[in-house]
């Protein structure tokens, strides 16, 4: 429905976009701009799994190929959305969306092998845009359009971007958003995400055709960050309606006895169809003996890690759970990636799995202190206990191993309950005062009799020894952070309050006398930025309070983790 000049104005925009380089900070997105219509996790789900039914991944030459493939592609249906993006070593890839799942049939079934004899002849959604024969390259040189389409970018900012944009901000609050929003997971990483899933539910269709590979994790939670990595589960089939009446049935192999080895069996063998069948998946590893075993893996052409389970239904609805709570305050989810990402600065987490506290059990600890703002402006946050007493019929939900994950599902009502039964006004708090007062919460609280408890919103007294006992919501009796030392405990303790001492002492304000970005930029440190740069600044001693807490020597009573060697081995996160 566009017409020609609006058209040349968008190919002129696209142009001038180009040749524009110095990247822009997020605008800091305020309480009254945040979305009020709310998506359910489901709808989103449904939605980015039909956005991967009708797209394909093609491997490009350059950039400059884009308007090409673009013209290839429209003689096979009709093109939604170019998304590009590059990976190291000069790869360029493009996501190409078509309007109808059956256009990407059609593609493939246009599309062949460079050299079938050197090949396994694997039909998936992964391709590459090869040169054209010669005497259709000098047509194309002499004829080439510009392309029309408007092309997505991958535009992540490098760490002297996001620190210039924080040191550039207003305020602390605004620190915060930009912070979110320059470094969470965008639109291309969930397409990405979602297409990296339909691979392997493509491999394995033909025997088990009602197959789903969801994403869960924070790769669709809502606090996944750019590169986060993607936790997947495989469910065989669907749960389907009464089948008694059927007269043909299909014959089929009877399961073993002992569940776990049959989901251990059957995952040897996907991890072999991973390995040895499908393109781009590299550096496969079988973790069998964990708790919930898996695959881990890494796609090369999408540039993300995998990890692969069966049967995790109840880690799905955990990220529903999450998910919700993310919806439900526009202020939980740049919260959250405040916390983490001062984590990760000060080297309390880490990217491999081990001894210490992970992402997950950190958005955990955040979610319960904004239940706890009671004693203050009143909770930001629901009760686990309150979303169960509000699920209606349709929120039903119990894994096949029993776990009851039922909740209100309806983000709106759920909205709607929070505001009415305030006892006062709703809590207003800005994003500075709810993170000093996080630091603030965890500096005093005692880790060494108490756990946290999301259920009903309180602290209650430790089941067991574990040196940090965070209650997992819905497999009760799990302890989410098993797998964290007490040396690591101590270490948590230590840079909460040596964050909160910091706090009182950084400013927390930019220079009023810098007027331009540039210039508060120049100034010193302060805020977030502060926050993150404590153990360098105080390294090269500075004024800044900071006691680095690895010089700390916490007793040794005993090494706890040592009695969960099996899950230190395999996945912590999956395993506790
Ligand atoms: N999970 C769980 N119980 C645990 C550990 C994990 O239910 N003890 C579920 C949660 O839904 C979690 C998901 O498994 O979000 C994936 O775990 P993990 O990858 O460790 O955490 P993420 O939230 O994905 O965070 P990250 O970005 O660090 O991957
Ligand atoms: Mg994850």
């Amino acid at each position: 429905n566009r017409n020609i000049p609006s058209l040349l104005i968008e190919v002129l925009e696209q142009k001038l976009y180009l040749c524009y380089t110095e990247p822009k900070p997020p605008p800091a997105t305020h309480e009254n701009q945040a979305a009020t219509y709310k998506v359910s996790f489901e709808n989103m789900v449904e939605s980015r799994r039909n956005e991967a039914f009708r797209s394909i991944l093609v491997q490009v030459q350059s950039e400059q190929s884009c308007s090409d493939l673009h013209k290839y592609c429209s003689q096979y249906g009709e093109v939604k959305g170019m998304h590009h993006y590059s990976l190291p070593g000069s790869l360029h890839f493009v996501l190409v969306e078509f309007m109808h799942k059956s256009d990407v049939d059609h593609i493939l079934n246009a599309s062949s092998y460079i050299n079938k004899k050197e090949v396994v002849p694997v039909r998936s959604p992964f391709l590459w845009f090869r040169a054209p024969k010669k005497s259709l390259q000098q047509t194309l040189n002499s004829s080439q359009p510009p392309c029309l389409m408007e092309m997505n970018r991958n535009n992540t900012p490098t760490a002297a971007e996001l620190r210039n944009w924080m040191q550039g901000a207003d305020s602390f609050s605004d620190q915060i958003l930009i912070l979110h929003r320059a470094t969470s997971l965008n639109d291309l990483g969930s397409r990405l995400r979602f297409l990296t899933a339909r691979q392997i539910e493509l491999a394995v269709m033909g025997l088990f055709p009602q197959v789903t590979v969801l994403p869960f994790g924070s790769s669709v939670n809502g606090f996944g960050k750019a590169a986060c990595d993607l936790d997947l589960v495989l469910l065989a089939d669907r749960e389907t309606t009464d089948t008694s009446d059927c007269r043909l049935v299909f014959h089929a192999k009877t399961l073993l006895t002992n569940g776990r080895t049959q989901v251990q069996r059957h995952m040897e063998t996907l991890g072999d169809v991973v390995q040895l069948l499908l393109p781009g998946c590299s550096h496969v590893r079988r973790i069998l003996q964990a708790r919930v075993p898996i695959i881990k893996y890494h796609q090369d052409l999408t540039g993300i890690e995998c990890d692969l389970s069966m049967t995790n239904m109840s880690a799905v609805y955990m990220s529903e759970l999450l998910y919700i709570l993310g919806e439900s305050d526009w202020r939980v989810r740049p919260l959250v990636f405040a916390v983490r990402r001062w984590a990760r600065e000060i080297g309390l987490t880490n990217p491999t799995p081990g001894r210490w506290i992970t992402n997950f059990s950190l958005t955990l600890l955040v979610l319960f202190y904004l239940q706890q703002r009671s004693k203050h402006q009143g909770p930001v946050l629901p009760t686990l206990n309150t979303m169960i007493s509000l699920a209606g019929s349709g929120d039903r939900r119990v894994t096949s191993d029993g776990v009851n994950c039922t909740f209100i599902r309806d983000v709106s009502r759920l909205c709607q309950h929070m505001a009415s039964s305030a006892r006062t006004l709703p809590n207003r708090e800005n994003l500075e005062t709810l993170l000093i007062g996080f630091f603030e919460f965890y500096s005093s609280f005692d880790f060494s009799t108490h756990a946290i408890s999301l259920n009903n919103g309180m602290s209650v007294p430790k089941p067991d020894h574990s040196p940090l006992y965070i209650a997992n919501p819905l497999e009760r009796g799990l302890n989410v952070s098993k797998n964290v030392s007490h040396d690591e405990t101590e270490r948590l303790r230590i840079e909460f309050r040596n964050t909160a001492w910091m706090l009182e002492s950084v400013a927390l304000t930019p220079d009023k006398s810098s007027v331009t970005a540039s210039q508060k930029k120049a100034h010193e440190v302060w805020g977030l930025t502060a926050l993150f740069e404590a153990p360098q600044i105080a390294a090269k001693g500075r004024n800044i309070f900071y006691i680095p807490a690895r010089k700390v020597s916490a007793p040794r009573i005993m090494d706890v983790s040592e009695l969960f060697q099996e899950n230190i081995e395999g996945d912590t996160s999956k395993s506790t």
